[in-house]
């Protein structure tokens, strides 16, 4: 009676347990599938490590020949464009008023090397040190301009 007994239990353990087998290999062949659509994915991921602008990005490889618009949208508009993180707003004059006031080098100055203000912090060239100086002050005079 015992052995009998012993055997009744034994089945469904088995049935379980190649149940869970089963769902482990089907997890291991999924597995695969769900990184490469992962891996599919990543590349076009990569462009959103800032907040998405509001107008369209031109060609950002003119290196040859930057535009303080080009800078701008480059380097700058994540922040700048939207008032992100306390940066003051593209094309808001009362708030550009009285940093114009400060003098165009006090900007350049800013903006090249960085700051902590009130507001908040402005990086270094806006974090992007393969800038040259030169781009990150024309692109200073775009701001400046659409801000007067
Ligand atoms: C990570 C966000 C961020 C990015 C990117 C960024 N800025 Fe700023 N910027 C700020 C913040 C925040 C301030 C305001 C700091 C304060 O006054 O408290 C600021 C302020 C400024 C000012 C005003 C300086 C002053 O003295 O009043 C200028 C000019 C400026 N940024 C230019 C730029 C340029 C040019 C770029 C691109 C090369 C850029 N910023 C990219 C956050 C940013």
């Amino acid at each position: 009676m015992r052995a009998l007994q012993h055997k009744v239990f034994i089945l469904p353990l088995m049935i379980v347990l190649a149940a869970a087998l089963g769902a482990c290999s089907d997890k291991a062949t999924d597995k695969p599938a769900a990184q490469k659509s992962a891996q599919a994915q990543a590349p076009a991921e990569m462009p959103a490590e800032m907040p998405k602008a509001e107008m369209p990005k031109p060609a950002a490889t003119t290196a040859a020949a930057p535009d303080g618009k080009s800078v701008y949208n480059q380097g700058c508009v994540a922040c700048h464009a939207m008032a992100i993180a306390g940066a003051p707003k593209f094309g808001d004059a009362d708030i550009w008023a009285p940093r114009i006031a400060q003098g165009m080098n006090v900007l350049y100055e800013h903006s090249i090397n960085g700051y902590k203000g009130e507001a908040g912090i402005m990086p270094p060239k806006g974090g992007r040190m393969d800038l040259s100086d030169e781009s990150v002050k024309l692109a200073v005079d775009y701001m400046v301009e659409a801000a007067k």
